[in-house]
């Protein structure tokens, strides 16, 4: 008690942060277009940078902890945190996009892992980026007034179960007029199960997957993080608003309509009116 360092948001910043929320779900798409054999993940960074500054809007990883770029871009063994450059996408990648905007003070961050078209894709692959985004489902559909924090984590890790690592050295965060805040979010079970979910957090949820053994390490960079092994990873994010009626994903278009009923947790959908 009194220890609480959680900002809970009232119904107006909530709409606040939905509009941060579509301007990251619209630049994401965009970069989801361009995403063909040759482009540069430079290029991709510039897309998504245009799309936030024309709407008057602000990149919000630019200058974080000294951070070069408006997305992070991890391929293949890159986990996150990858700095786009000069690489040139290949056929078949996997690639993990991830992106943070700031309108009127608020904030929104979301990614998504995709395999570069033009190749007839792994299944291992395709089976990797599927299971990562449907376990960050799983996560948000713990989210509820009243349940623990780590029952989020448990929901990943009982839905990932032995199929894939799961990375354990990064984790989701609550956000808001920051864009890491209190809560850290798990996306493993641990035995405290931490403090209860209260109406007003948003939480982005993040999990990260890996092929093989999900043990990581940072680059020379000092950013870009990668598997040991050198297996493929692949990382799905999204900013989440908890609100007395349900749940309301601030980064997704529809605000999570599809994706929760895509796990049966469609009744756990509630825009802020
Ligand atoms: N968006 C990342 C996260 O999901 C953080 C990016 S680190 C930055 O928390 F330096 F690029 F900003
Ligand atoms: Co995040």
């Amino acid at each position: 008690m009194g220890r609480d360092r959680i900002q809970y948001k009232t119904a107006d910043q909530i709409r606040l942060m939905r509009r941060a929320g579509l301007l990251v779900a619209d630049a994401l798409d965009a970069v989801r277009r361009e995403l063909r054999p040759g482009v540069t993940t430079a290029e991709l960074d510039a897309v998504a940078e245009g799309v936030i500054r024309s709407a008057g809007a602000t990149p919000s990883f630019v200058g974080y902890h000294g951070y070069p770029a408006t997305l992070c871009i991890s391929v293949n063994d890159q986990v996150v945190h990858g700095i786009p450059g000069p690489l040139q996408l290949a056929a078949g990648d996997l690639v993990s996009v991830d992106c943070g905007a700031i309108v009127a003070g608020w904030h929104g961050d979301a990614a998504f892992s995709a395999l570069v078209p033009g190749a007839e894709p792994d299944p291992r692959d395709v089976e990797l980026v599927a299971v990562t985004e449907q376990s960050m489902w799983h996560g948000i559909a713990a989210m509820a007034v009243g349940e623990r924090l780590n029952a989020i984590g448990g929901a990943i890790e009982d839905f990932v179960d032995d199929r894939f690592g799961l990375v354990e050295e990064y984790g989701g965060h609550g956000i808001g007029t920051a864009m890491h805040q209190d809560p850290h979010v798990l996306n493993y079970r641990t035995r405290d199960r931490g403090p209860k979910l209260k109406a007003g957090i948003c939480l982005a949820i993040e999990p990260m997957l890996t092929a093989g053994t999900p043990t990581t390490r940072v680059l020379a960079d000092e950013w870009t993080v990668v598997t040991v092994d050198g297996g493929r990873a692949a990382h799905w994010e999204h900013s989440v608003a908890l609100h007395e009626k349900g749940l309301w994903v601030l980064t997704a278009r529809d605000g999570g309509e599809a994706g929760l009923a895509a796990i049966g947790a469609a009744d756990r959908f509630a825009p802020v009116a």
